[in-house]
């Protein structure tokens, strides 16, 4: 992928690893990590995310998140610190209309989250492999509520290199009424 203009350090860093070093996170860096996706934006200000999570620090609580999620994931989901799940609330609180937005809004959250979490040094890394009915009954997830995706959060385990990206270009991925390249974006 062609850079137009250099990103921000803390998104070109940003990437999802699956060798983690089980190594604690500080609590407080954690928190901060917490607030950021508290502070995504959200229809209505609704904040219809909610995060299911757990460190090694809770062993019962972590291996049934770890549990939840298939195989593959598993085996090597096992070595971060922190294991979660992410759920939108499918309802607005004010109204009780259905609030289409709610896996949207859960997953800025998280992204807000992984940009922090870059900033300590952290690697968040999403899901979609789970098994979504266990996750509903073992984490016992009010009828209110959709999974949206599992994530790991934790350190790289030593000597790994981020590998390369690899992206669609921008002509495809951004466009003009009519669904053709925009002028932003075609040299
Ligand atoms: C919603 C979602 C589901 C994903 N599901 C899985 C998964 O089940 N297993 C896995 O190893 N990676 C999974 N990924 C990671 C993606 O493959 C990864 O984000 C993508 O290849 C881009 O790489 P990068 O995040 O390192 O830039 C998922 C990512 C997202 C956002």
């Amino acid at each position: 992928m062609p850079d137009t203009q250099p990103l921000h350090e803390l998104l070109a860093q940003r990437w999802s690893p699956r060798d983690y070093d089980p190594r604690a996170i500080d609590p407080a860096v954690l928190r901060s990590l917490f607030e950021a996706a508290r502070s995504s934006f959200s229809c209505f200000n609704e904040q219809p995310w909610r995060f299911v999570v757990a460190t090694k620090a809770e062993p019962e609580d972590y291996a049934l998140i770890l549990d939840t999620l298939v195989p593959f994931n598993q085996n090597w989901a096992k070595n971060a610190w922190l294991v979660g799940l992410s759920f939108g609330k499918k309802t607005f609180a004010k109204n009780g209309n259905p609030n289409r937005y709610n896996l949207h809004d859960t997953g800025a959250a998280l992204a807000d989250l992984a940009v922090q979490a870059t900033a300590h040094g952290l690697y968040v890394h999403g899901m979609g492999g789970y098994d979504a009915e266990k996750a509903r009954t073992t984490l016992g997830i009010p009828e209110d509520y959709e999974v949206g995706c599992a994530f790991t959060i934790g350190y790289l385990a030593d000597g790994i290199e981020m590998p390369p990206r690899q992206r669609n270009p921008l002509t495809d991925q951004f466009l003009r009424p009519g669904w053709t390249t925009s002028p932003l974006v075609s040299d």
